[in-house]
């Protein structure tokens, strides 16, 4: 198997990673579609359902769905997991009499933007013209409220265009300037928003079901796996590396999140490395060991576990977190299949993260007994 994996090109030069479904909505650190694709088309998943433990933006769970597999994602994330729900469920052309109806309803109102002051700094990051509309459309979205499907294809939409319309420079540059948005611009990203989503759910054969969890991953048990696993493909956060909650932070204020609470548990977050008594490498080894004894729990016998994982820099020091997966999975009683380093494409924006300097990526692929 290890001499299969290796031959195939695992680098995908010429790929873009958002187009078509894949598009709908940013996500920092989203797989390529190709790299869970050909995971799949490999490793094989005879029986059960596919599981990604780190479902971000859904991608792996897209392409298990596009193979006719079934499957399930797990994120501590409620926008991944908003993403990953509309990105896996067709939508009927109700969505747009929907977006309609709610783009009339919401010029219409008149509301009161003092019930944001929830939200720390709003007024640095959004000019209150923004916030107005911004809020009229939430509002006229809360129509929706009962029919879960549109109205999480609305909401999904709305998240997309946060920070678009906010000061803060771009998704991966946290600085306020002066981008010039007027307040009609809101409602034209957003109908652009809704049309991308109706171009891409609208009639998509979106047939193997797909179940979202919204949880911690240390804190979910097998009880929460209704289906039993025949494939488990992810990339996992890790240390110092992205900031998913920071990332979503304001989309998760306006949508009624709480990204303090989501920062708390990320697996990574570099706040967790900077601080008195701060995370090591020894945290990420007990959290992957964590993911590992649950993949245990639900894989089927010989089924196969594929990590894909960057090195990270902490105070310095390079950490192999590849190695800390497969030593987890050692413990456990895993089969370790192997380990191969793929090139990643350093022209992608979102990579070029100057503390982690992420070049390479490694899958690791392992067996549960
Ligand atoms: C590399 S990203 C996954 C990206 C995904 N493969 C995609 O294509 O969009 C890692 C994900 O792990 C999630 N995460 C971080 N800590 C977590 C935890 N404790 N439990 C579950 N998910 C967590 C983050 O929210 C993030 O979405």
């Amino acid at each position: 198997m290890l001499a299969t994996l290796k031959e195939l090109d695992w680098d995908f030069k010429d790929s873009r990673q958002s187009k078509g479904l894949h598009s709908i909505h940013p996500y920092p650190a989203k797989f390529i579609p190709q790299i869970p694709s050909q995971i799949i088309d490999t490793l094989g998943c005879p029986d059960g359902v596919i599981l990604d433990p780190f479902c971000g933006s859904g991608t792996a769970l897209c392409v298990a769905q596009s193979k006719g597999y079934e499957s399930i994602g797990v994120d501590l994330n409620p926008i991944a997991c908003l993403i990953s729900r509309v990105k896996t469920t067709p939508l009927s052309t109700d969505f747009v009499d929907a977006y309609h109806h709610a783009l009339q309803v919401a010029v219409e109102l008149e509301v009161d933007v003092s019930s944001l002051s929830n939200i720390p700094n709003i007024d640095h990051w959004f000019k209150k013209e923004i916030q107005i509309e911004v809020l009229k459309l939430k509002t006229a979205i809360g129509l929706y409220r009962d029919n879960t499907v549109i109205f999480d294809a609305l909401r999904a939409a709305l998240s997309s265009i946060i920070v678009k319309v906010s000061n803060q420079d771009s998704d991966t540059r946290y600085a306020a300037i002066d981008k010039n948005i007027s307040p009609q611009k809101v409602y034209s990203l957003f109908e652009n928003s809704c049309i991308n989503l109706s171009q891409n759910l609208i009639d998509f054969d979106g047939v193997s079901s797909s179940i979202i969890i919204n949880k911690d991953i240390l804190k979910v048990s097998k009880d929460d796996i209704p289906k039993k696993v025949g494939l488990l493909v992810t990339s996992p956060p890790y240390p110092n590396a992205y900031e998913y909650w920071l990332y979503h932070k304001y989309r998760m204020w306006w949508l009624d999140f709480d990204p303090q609470s989501v920062k708390k548990s990320e697996i990574g977050a570099r706040a967790h490395f900077f601080k008195r008594n701060h995370h090591t490498a020894e945290d990420f080894f007990h959290q992957m060991k964590g993911t590992l004894s649950l993949a245990n729990d639900v894989l089927i016998d010989s089924a196969y576990a594929a990590f894909v994982v960057g090195r990270s820099k902490i105070h310095g020091e390079v950490i192999d977190n590849a190695q800390l997966i497969i030593d987890g999975a050692e413990e456990l009683g895993f089969n370790i299949i192997g380990r191969f380093d793929r090139n990643m494409n350093s022209n992608r924006k979102s990579f070029n993260l100057s503390h982690a300097n992420i070049k390479k990526e490694t899958i690791v692929v392992v067996q549960k007994k």
